[in-house]
């Protein structure tokens, strides 16, 4: 029980490495507290401390007195390295999720988000208001579709796909997959205004001219033409209204016979272990969303005009939906 009260410090911890740039600072090779003072600006005794309790959970480790290394689970900290979850890190414990989190009692006691009460706005809004910050969520939002990305094309055929929308697509990590997997397919990256200000060049530069950057907000309307729609993590950040909003939305735009894939996490039918159940009060918390069960995915899919086809399982905490539009 003193581990589960505790976990936050643990939490932050992690940011705080994350968010000064500890790891990329001991890129190098290992380094004292007194060079890190000088390289990153950080007090040499606070960054002892923070370097010897993250040094005990095998994050760095310390080779002599007072001299920090890179472990393997540190280097997830690095920012350019294939598996980063660094941006990951900063987002979790930066105001736009940790404020609302504090009134995790208040979301329970009421059902609702608690974005607006601690930010003064809703958390799209609020992350629009925010660059600095938005860009960090937006960068972790990529970190995680890194993770998915592989899997996605590994577990699906995207061969005779001509033209796909990553709605919600952030900066289009899952997209540039997708079209370096298909050399004939083109794309579009649909997401709100201040996303989509900073995503020029940010997939492969590669596959460039084969998308286009659309602005908007899909409560509205979803571009049309594509015949296949990527949702990532894009339902579970809504409650049952909006999501079927959303999701009639995408019906309207897509051709029919068309496929929307949805690549979520599952909350398991056992209630096993998985990151499904905190994410699920993750998105209460900050979003008023929820995570869904196969079963629960079924039901919204065909409320919005969509036949649930197949669940496909990945070696990542995703699983990527499958659906026909009726
Ligand atoms: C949880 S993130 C997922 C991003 C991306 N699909 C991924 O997994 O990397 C949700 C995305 O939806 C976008 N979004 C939120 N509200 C939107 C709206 N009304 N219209 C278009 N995009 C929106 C956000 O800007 C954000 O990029």
């Amino acid at each position: 029980m003193m581990q589960l009260i505790t976990g936050y410090w643990l939490s932050q911890a992690v940011g705080a490495a994350a968010h000064l740039g500890i790891a990329d600072a001991l890129a190098a090779g290992p380094r004292t507290s007194e060079e890190l003072g000088q390289t990153i600006g950080v007090q040499p005794q606070a960054v002892f401390r923070l370097l010897r309790l993250l040094t005990s959970l095998g994050v760095f480790r310390q080779d002599e007195h007072d001299s920090f290394a890179l472990n393997p689970l540190g280097e997830t900290l690095l920012s350019e390295t294939p598996g980063s979850v660094r941006d990951f890190a900063i987002t979790e414990t930066a105001p736009g999720h940790w404020l609302p989190w504090g009134r995790l009692s208040d979301s329970v006691r009421t059902g609702k988000p608690m974005a607006r009460e601690t930010l003064g706005a809703e958390l799209f809004d609020w992350y629009a208001q925010n660059p600095e910050e938005a860009g960090f969520f937006t960068a972790a939002m990529g970190n995680l579709s890194a993770l998915a990305a592989g899997e996605l094309v590994r577990v699906y055929d995207f061969t005779n796909v001509e033209k796909v929308i990553d709605v919600g697509g952030a900066h289009g990590i899952l997209l540039g997959a997708v079209l370096k997997a298909n050399p004939n397919a083109s794309g579009i990256i649909f997401d709100l205004p201040h996303v989509i200000g900073t995503a020029e060049n940010v997939i492969d530069p590669a596959v460039r001219d084969r998308y286009e950057l659309v602005s908007g907000d899909f409560f509205e309307s979803v571009p049309p033409g594509a015949d296949l729609h990527i949702l990532k993590q894009i339902v579970h950040d809504w409650d049952e209204e909006r999501a079927s909003l959303l999701l009639r939305n995408c019906h309207d735009a897509l051709r029919p016979g068309g496929t929307l894939l949805l690549i979520e996490m599952i909350v398991p039918g056992d209630n096993r272990p998985d990151l499904a159940q905190a994410m699920d009060l993750n998105m209460l918390v900050i979003l008023g969303g929820r995570e869904r069960t196969e079963e629960e995915y079924r039901s919204i899919l065909a409320a919005s005009g969509f036949r649930l086809e197949r669940v496909i399982a990945t070696h990542s905490p995703f699983s990527v939906i499958e659906a026909l539009r009726v």
